[in-house]
């Protein structure tokens, strides 16, 4: 029996338009594929809105949002702001106040080394064997969203962090839960050396793991993490932590993966739950049809998962897989001999259609391999 789903698109900047557009002719395959019946309602964050509406996240955009079943984003930001840090109004603070809004405290963040990747990484590639693990990051506290100040001359600033039990445990019961489904190890990460929120984390995780015997769990102050991350990836299975160092540390996870093309992410918690690549609106390469869209593609597997058709997610992820191993690769991957985002979006569909290998017109698709942008 298909399932119907209603799903809230938002294209957002830079070359979310493109990488999202490829996310759903995947989807319209999985859903054609399997009978489901997805209709999809767009909505405005970011740069665009901005710019047409004077706001980063439109009130309509909140409402279709929380009628949705989720929503499937590509990026915000635009470098006009980034020149201007005095700027009040910026696009980043449009999805800042939608996690708010929806309650989206766990941003999750899986990351696999592909072996056929290995050679992009600047790591060493017999340190990225066997590399799978998953960022847990909280997104609706700590200093991302504390107390704010500026004094009147400028010359004085300061953020506050402030967590509480409740919101950390949250976090944890999903984290610990996912652990035990995978390899059965939680790290968490902090400062409990130094900061006071801290060490309410490691307190808290301290109690909330004797709920579950079965995972064993670590502890590792931030700076030594990021650390471990290039020296020794394999370690981690479920890497738990706070806003702002699950911020900085899934960018230096992402290099594992080779390219952070690569890489999806959910985010959910009360509200209706979204998805998104990790890499950004990257707008020196918007409009090209050159951006890797398996990130997107890989966060609407995610919300396949999501929605408990496993089955379909499954399918789209050994799709892409077939396309790395077949080298149907954007730029970032391969800057030689590279094929543009729509054509590897097409072959993740005829995959799925079970298109035989032999059946791909090999020389249409080198028409559209291109070597010079
Ligand atoms: C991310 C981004 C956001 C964050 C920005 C765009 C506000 O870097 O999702 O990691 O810092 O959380
Ligand atoms: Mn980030």
């Amino acid at each position: 029996m298909g399932v119907q789903k209603k799903i809230a698109v938002i294209l957002g900047d830079g070359i979310g338009p493109e990488v999202i557009g490829q996310a759903l002719r995947v989807l319209d395959t999985i859903t054609k594929e399997y009978g489901h019946d997805f209709t999809y309602t767009y909505a405005m964050m970011g740069a665009e809105a901005i710019e047409l509406i004077g706001d980063p996240l439109p009130q309509e955009t909140i409402n279709i949002c929380k009628e949705s079943d989720a929503i499937l984003f590509g990026a915000v930001g635009h470098p006009k702001f980034d020149q201007d840090p005095a700027s009040l109004i910026r696009p980043e603070q449009g999805l800042l106040k939608l996690r708010k809004e929806l309650g989206l405290f766990a941003n999750i963040r899986p990351i696999v080394a592909y072996p056929s990747l290995h050679h992009l990484s600047p790591i060493k590639a017999a340190l990225l064997e066997d590399v799978d693990l998953v960022i847990y990051r909280e997104i609706n506290g700590g200093i991302y969203f504390g107390h704010k100040e500026t004094n009147e001359a400028g010359t004085e600033a300061s953020d506050v962090c402030t967590y509480t039990k409740d919101e950390i445990s949250r976090i944890a019961v999903l984290a610990f839960q996912h652990a035990q489904k995978r390899r059965k190890k939680l790290t968490l990460v902090d400062k409990s050396n130094v900061l006071e929120t801290s060490k309410l984390w490691r307190k808290t995780i301290i109690e909330i793991s004797k709920q579950y015997p079965d995972v064993s769990t670590e502890f590792m102050y931030v700076d030594n993490a990021a650390m471990q991350l290039i020296i020794n990836p394999r370690q981690f299975d479920v890497l738990l932590t706070e806003n702002l160092f699950g911020d900085i540390l899934s960018d230096v996870a992402s290099i594992l993966a080779g390219s952070v093309g690569m890489l999806p992410s959910s985010s959910t918690g009360t509200g209706t739950a979204l998805f998104e690549p990790i890499h950004g609106a990257y707008p020196q390469a918007a409009g090209k049809d050159i951006a890797n869209p398996i990130g997107a593609i890989l966060s609407a597997a995610m919300m396949l998962a999501h929605f408990g058709l496993k089955k379909e997610a499954s399918k789209v992820r050994l799709a892409v897989e077939w396309t790395l191993q077949n080298k149907f690769v954007t730029k970032d991957i391969d800057p030689v001999n590279f094929y543009f985002a729509s054509t590897v979006g097409e072959m993740v569909c005829d995959c799925i259609l079970n298109k035989r290998n032999d059946a791909i017109h090999s020389e249409n698709i080198e028409i559209r391999k291109s070597t010079i942008i």
